[in-house]
């Protein structure tokens, strides 16, 4: 009797704090969401996914995504989007341009040739106004029309909650003019707990039959390509490493994975994306969306120069994302899903995170 009196206590818990301050002392607030089952921080500076402490096959608590231990790790660092909100368009727009209603628009470029991640400045680089919601934290943020070049007053709202072993994330947006959007979070999972690996043993699985090639830029080349009889077919779990450096075009231009994988689901309602599991933790991680496609990158772009959270440097591989997403440039692609988002219309969007263990 008493013990289910404290797990009922238990459930649902939700802190803030204040974290620190941004460089133009900015108060930023921290959450901490409790459940029975695991402990999830998240902060108002770029809505980032701070923390997530799941318990591994002996019940031990251990932190699974990468990232800093203050917010100036935060705000030094805008090339790698340790568990931040990306927009207002993740991954790349071709040459930063694209086309609305016979218009033109030009997002500044930030990586070669092309917009990544909304451009040099996005939503992971402002403070969200924050507010408490059950079992979690709603975070909205305000683009004004022409920000980062994109057309409209975008009104962006991300909801974390926690319900047991599961994190959810909404998303939401409204504008006052026709634009394009593609909102996600960019967290690097570690499920070995604490970074104390690379992530080359895990074992994934994606639900997809197809994946969208792209070109040396990483840009999509339009082709919805079968995944079939190559390295980048996970219909059946593989381990993680076993192919990344085969001898295969995809995989060669991006230094391993880092490829939108064209979700079997239908798209608007929760189908499986991904599930990856650490055979030596135990740790399974199942990935569910409404979005159409999935970028699996595994960290390809750390290099050693990084020392995150428990002073541990990320080499090369140490964490991989799951961007549940609609498809990369597809303002420029007319056979991928669209992206825009018009006046009257809601933008609406979930994904979850489940964590359990294999023994
Ligand atoms: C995305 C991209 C990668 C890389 C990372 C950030 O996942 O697909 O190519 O740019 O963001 O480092």
């Amino acid at each position: 009797m008493i013990a289910a009196v404290f797990s009922a206590v238990a459930q649902g818990e939700v802190k803030m704090s204040t974290w620190g301050h941004t460089a133009d002392g900015t108060a930023v607030p921290i959450y901490t969401l409790t459940s029975g089952q695991l402990e999830v921080r998240v902060s108002a500076y770029g809505a980032h996914l701070v923390s997530v402490k799941a318990p591994d096959k002996a019940g031990k608590m251990a932190d699974v995504v990468l990232g800093y231990d203050t917010i100036e790790g935060y705000q030094s660092d805008t090339k790698t989007y340790f568990g931040a909100v990306v927009g207002r368009y993740g991954n790349r727009i071709a040459l930063g341009k694209f086309t609305i209603d016979g218009k033109t628009y030009q997002i500044p470029v930030n990586n070669g040739a092309n917009a990544l991640h909304g451009g040099p400045k996005g939503f992971d680089q402002y403070v969200w106004q924050a507010h408490e919601v059950p079992d979690g934290v709603e975070f909205t943020h305000v683009s004004p029309d022409g920000d980062m070049g994109f057309p409209g007053t975008l009104t962006a709202h991300v909801r974390y909650t926690l319900h047991g072993d599961t994190l959810r994330i909404d998303y939401s947006a409204t504008t006052d003019k026709a634009t394009v959007l593609n909102i996600t979070n960019h967290a690097y999972f570690n499920l070995r707990g604490d970074d104390a690996a690379d992530i080359l043993g895990d074992k994934i699985e994606i639900n997809a039959d197809k994946f969208t090639p792209t070109d040396a830029g990483l840009i999509p080349t339009g082709e919805l390509a079968p995944v079939a009889g190559t390295p980048v077919d996970f219909r059946k779990p593989e381990v993680i490493g076993a192919r990344i450096n085969a001898d295969y075009e995809p995989l060669k231009l991006a230094g391993g994975y880092d490829h939108n994988f064209v979700l079997n689901g239908k798209m608007g309602t929760l189908h499986l994306a991904a599930i990856v599991t650490d055979p030596i933790s135990g740790r399974k991680l199942t990935v569910e969306t409404t979005e159409p496609g999935v970028q699996f990158y595994t960290g390809n772009f750390l290099d050693g120069t990084i020392t995150g959270r428990h002073g541990v440097v990320y080499a090369k591989n140490w964490g991989f994302c799951l961007e549940t997403q609609h498809f990369p440039d597809s303002p420029n692609h007319k056979n991928f899903p669209s992206t825009e988002l018009k006046p009257g219309e809601t933008m609406h969007s979930t994904t979850t995170f489940a964590f359990s263990v294999v023994k």
